[in-house]
């Protein structure tokens, strides 16, 4: 069987991460492939990169290829560079500040105005929205009104974290990688 003859087939997957500046996107990344969490803001420049090796199964393995936008670069001219080639994206807000919410809509229409699929369709590429920082609040978040915003917006799922308690900052990833080999 195709379990048997070990081939070891390797995918790797380009994942954008961005938001706008201090939601915590160098936070959750750091937090998801070292397992550590900074108190201290440091607002990346440009962009930054960080690596994880997944085993989806015996024979199935992805590297993921994380791509740390800093917020800043929303005004600038160069995302139309770094989004090339993503397969996936995570579109991250922070609960405590409602304007961060409002620009998640921009990061969204950013992405899909500059990547795309190369299937037929030139779909768009898979997107998940994180709310974070859901250790500062409680029971600020309406399930229903954020399911209808990202049905409204296209996101494929929206998942509450804290990279600071290492709350669903996985199971999020683990979703959208599911997600994105579905369009491979
Ligand atoms: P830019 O690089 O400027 O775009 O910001 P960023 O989105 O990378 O934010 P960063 O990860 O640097 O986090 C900003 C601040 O928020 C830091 O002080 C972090 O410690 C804090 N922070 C990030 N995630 C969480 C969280 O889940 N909970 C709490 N309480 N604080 C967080
Ligand atoms: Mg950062």
């Amino acid at each position: 069987s195709e379990e048997d003859d070990g081939k070891v087939i390797e995918y790797l997957l380009k994942v954008l991460v961005v938001g706008d500046l201090g939601v915590g996107k160098t936070s959750l990344i750091q937090r998801y492939v070292h397992n550590i969490f900074n108190r201290e803001y440091k607002a990346t420049i440009g962009v930054d990169f960080a690596y994880k090796l997944i085993q989806i199964s015996s024979n199935k393995v992805v590297r993921l290829q994380l791509w740390d936008i800093a917020g800043q670069e929303r005004y600038g001219n160069m995302t139309r560079v770094y989004y090339r080639e993503a397969v996936g994206a995570m579109v991250v807000f922070d609960l405590t500040r409602q304007n961060t919410l409002e620009a998640v809509k921009k990061w969204k229409a950013d992405i899909d105005a500059k990547v795309r699929l190369q299937d037929a369709n030139e779909s768009p590429i898979p997107v998940i929205l994180l709310a974070n920082k859901c250790d500062m609040v409680q029971g600020s978040l309406n399930p229903s009104q954020l399911d209808a915003f990202c049905r409204e917006n296209g996101f494929v799922k929206w998942y509450e974290t804290s990279a600071k308690d290492n709350i669903n900052v996985e199971e999020s990833a683990t979703y959208l990688v599911k997600k994105i080999l579905e369009t491979e």
